[in-house]
């Protein structure tokens, strides 16, 4: 099996039209790693709203469209950084999606300076993501950057 970085950088060099290459980005993300337990992709519409775009998990979300100014979603979108929660039951500004959810990572996508969207990561253990994953997925979000449209 070639390494994630040899397989994401084939798939993002496919030119694929954005919704499959999210989809397929979030399913080898969750296939690939364990502790990503739920993979979604939102991306900005309107100027103010998440909306998902691609996920994959064992369930749906009800969050399928966040306000900017909610979650810890509209948190990475307003202050264009990422996000890393250890412990979502201590962070008030946590939206719940999944009981089982202990900790998050939310990695904003950008077309040039602007946020157009970003990565969000669930998973079922406390503190699940270190600076490794939030550099791997800063370098992720980088090239779905360059494929999102407008
Ligand atoms: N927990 C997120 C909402 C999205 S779900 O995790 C899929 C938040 O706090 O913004």
């Amino acid at each position: 099996m070639k390494n994630p970085i040899d397989h994401l950088s084939g798939l993002f060099a496919k030119r694929k039209p954005f919704a499959k290459l999210a989809q397929e980005f979030c399913s080898y993300l969750r296939k690939t790693f364990p502790h990503y337990a739920w993979v979604g992709i939102y991306m900005i519409e309107g100027g103010d709203t998440l909306v998902l775009k691609a996920w994959d998990g064992p369930e749906a979300t009800e969050h399928v469209r966040i306000p900017v100014g909610e979650g810890i979603c509209g948190l990475a979108a307003r202050e264009e950084r990422s996000v890393v929660v250890d412990d979502v039951n201590k962070d008030p500004r946590y939206l719940q999606c999944f009981l089982r959810t202990r900790s998050e990572i939310v990695v904003p996508i950008f077309a040039g300076k602007k946020v157009v969207g970003e990565i969000d990561i669930d998973g079922d253990k406390p503190a699940a993501y270190n600076e490794t994953d939030r550099l791997f997925l800063e370098w992720c979000a980088a090239r779905l950057g360059a494929t999102a449209p407008g």
